[in-house]
């Protein structure tokens, strides 16, 4: 009988050790399972680069680093262009929040009057284009970065 426990015992062990080592499921803050974070297409990526460099990266840099002292407004209290990369907060808005501020511009919405130093792309890129610079950024996010954005992404189209 003693014999039982202690082999249940090593079983118990040797399954908590391997439940340690797997990659814990993707959650929300509440617990709820989240679908994985979809992979890269590597044409689209490249696509969006170079959409990228040849309408943003005059303002947000060339590898989306973003202008020099981007944290600092102006006398006016306009930002500069902020990085799209690990370092600024690009990674924080949902797909569909990026796809908007790049349609339709962006200024402080608490200063409706202040000018759209971002401009609106909506007329001039096309959806595939303005989609394709999306998934360039995601390119450039960590692992940890990816899946904060894709609960955003997740909970955005949650009922
Ligand atoms: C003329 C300069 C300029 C160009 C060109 C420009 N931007 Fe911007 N962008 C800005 C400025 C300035 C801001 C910050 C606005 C603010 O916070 O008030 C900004 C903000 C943004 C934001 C919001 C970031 C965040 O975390 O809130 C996104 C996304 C963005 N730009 C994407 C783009 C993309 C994509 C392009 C090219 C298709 C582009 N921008 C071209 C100046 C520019």
């Amino acid at each position: 009988m003693q014999v039982h426990l202690v082999r249940f015992g090593v079983f118990i062990v040797m399954l908590s050790m391997v439940a340690c080592t797997a990659p814990a499921p993707l959650t929300n803050p509440q617990g709820t399972p989240l679908p994985p974070v979809p992979t890269l297409d590597g044409t689209q990526v490249n696509r969006g680069r170079q959409v990228y460099q040849a309408n943003c990266g005059s303002c947000h840099g060339a590898k989306a680093e973003g202008a020099p002292n981007w944290k600092k407004p102006d006398a006016q209290g306009n930002y500069p262009p902020p990085p799209h990369d690990d370092s600024g907060h690009t990674w924080h808005h949902s797909d569909r929040v990026l796809y908007e501020i790049m349609r339709d511009g962006f200024r402080d919405p608490l200063r409706p009057d202040a000018p759209l130093n971002m401009p609106a792309f909506g007329s001039k890129l096309s959806d595939a284009d303005l989609r394709a610079v999306i998934v360039y950024f995601k390119s450039l996010w960590s692992r940890e970065h990816r899946e904060f954005q894709w609960e955003r992404i997740v909970e955005d189209f949650s009922p």
